[in-house]
């Protein structure tokens, strides 16, 4: 057998969707886990923000040296930036052999024999129906406790800044019977933690003759099947994050109390010029029903900081939002415009860097203060641990997560990955609970 080497960039969707791709291919490839042996490179990639797509042209680079000791090597390139740059790539880029969009992955065996006679080695076609939904992935890189199951793919929301609608196409969902499938597959396998992806998890729906679903009903089924396994899902959008949804995680132990709700910003006028559909106080006001269903729940988010005519009342909105809230944790970024998207076509990127660097800080100095003192709200009790593998730090002692998805570094004896253990916090800092 042929050997396949990939490399993931981006999002959990583009690790679970390199997990697809290596299903497709395995009639004809194994994976390798040293680049230098393989036949076959694959790079999936992203386009979130400018810098994602420049760490990727920095690694064709280097790719290229590779390709000149071994001929017979073929490198393509898949995901988001396939479907942005979409067949110029393949010029600009001496080292790349083919590319494949997000909904064409089922096409690579013929890409790759097309790209062997070199003719017209591409396929960026998007699909409003495509999900994958047959494949069982092949968890390739798994720590065999947790794994992403897409239950959606897609977006149909259009935020103005986000290139997603573009690179992903339509939102469409996956008929459940074959989400479950998966479930059982991955709870025979001895998997004890699994997250329910999509660009927008909450308004999973999936309708025919006998069936009526939406995503509380969804999670409630994998829930029930699998009762000794976790559920977490990722990602919610505020405006679907409704009652029926609270209710569901409430009832079901096994769905961990943490939502992932990016809010972007805390003022009206650049929700309003993102187009996320709801205003400061509305998501305020899920935050309240949030805390008041699951008093236990977390929270995290996503910030986008330095959009297109942030004024500092903006910043300073963003500021008190993020206090209101009390984020456990959060991803923040800066502004990056990105082509064909209607921020760029509209809005003017007149943010200057050294701005939007210093209100990036500030965001940074307050979620570091906020995690710390959600993380000082664990010391002195004894939680649950999901054991993942030994820390980083010292191979000594185990690390795992807390049904909060905090991550906790403890001496756990020769408990083993996998175990549920009740850890006793002694300390923590911003990041970490430590115990034993
Ligand atoms: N610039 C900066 N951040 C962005 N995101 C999406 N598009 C952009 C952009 N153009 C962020 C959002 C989103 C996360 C995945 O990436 O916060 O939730
Ligand atoms: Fe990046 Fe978004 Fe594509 Fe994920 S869906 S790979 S975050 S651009």
């Amino acid at each position: 057998m042929k050997k396949l080497y990939i490399e993931t960039y981006g999002c959990q969707m583009n690790v679970a969707d390199s997990e697809v791709v290596a299903a497709i291919l395995s009639e004809e490839y194994t994976l390798t886990n040293t680049m230098q042996e393989a036949d076959l490179l694959l790079i999936n990639t992203c386009s979130v923000r400018d810098h994602a797509e420049q760490r990727v042209r920095a690694r064709l680079r280097e790719l290229a040296a590779l390709k000149k000791g071994n001929a017979s090597l073929l490198i393509g390139l898949l995901g988001c930036m396939a479907e942005r740059v979409k067949e110029a790539l393949l010029n600009e880029e001496e080292a790349l052999d083919f590319i494949a969009g997000p909904d064409a992955y089922r096409t690579l065996p013929q890409l790759i024999s097309r790209a062997q006679n070199r003719e017209n080695p591409f396929n960026v076609l998007l699909s409003t129906q495509e999900t994958y939904d047959d494949i069982l992935p092949i968890r390739y890189d798994t720590n065999g406790v947790s794994a992403f199951i897409s239950i959606t793919r897609g977006c149909n929301n259009f935020c103005t800044y986000c290139v997603v609608p573009y690179t992903r196409g339509r939102e469409r969902s996956r008929p459940p019977e074959t989400i479950l499938h998966e479930v059982e597959d991955l709870a025979n396998n001895g998997y004890k933690e699994l997250t329910l992806l999509g660009q927008n998890v909450n308004s999973y729906s999936w309708r025919n003759d006998k069936e009526n679903m939406d995503f509380p009903d969804l999670i409630a089924a994998v829930a029930s099947h699998v009762p000794h396994i976790r559920v977490r899902f990722a990602t919610s959008h505020p405006k679907d994050i409704s009652d029926k949804l609270l209710h569901t995680i409430a009832r079901y132990p096994n769905i961990c109390k943490h939502i992932h709700l990016p809010v972007q910003s805390g003022s009206d006028n650049m929700l309003n010029r993102m187009n996320r559909g709801y205003s400061r106080e509305k998501y305020l006001q899920r935050v309240a029903r949030i805390k008041e269903l699951l008093p236990h729940c977390t929270l995290s988010t996503d910030i986008i900081t330095g959009f297109c005519g942030e004024t500092e009342k903006d910043h300073q909105d963003t500021l008190t939002l993020m206090e209101t809230v009390g984020y456990a944790s959060a991803f923040l970024f800066k502004y990056s415009v990105r082509e064909g998207t209607l921020a760029a076509k509209k809005f003017t990127d007149d943010i200057p860097e050294n701005v939007k660097a210093r209100r990036f800080n500030e965001i940074l100095t307050l979620q570091q203060q906020l995690s710390l003192n959600s993380n000082l709200k664990e010391v002195g009790k004894t939680v649950e641990v999901l054991v993942e593998g030994t820390s980083k730090r010292s191979n000594k002692q185990l690390f795992g997560r807390t049904s909060q998805n905090k991550v906790v570094v403890f001496d756990g004896g020769d408990r083993q990955p996998g175990d549920l253990v009740l850890v006793t916090i002694h300390r923590c800092t911003a990041a970490t609970l430590i115990g034993k």
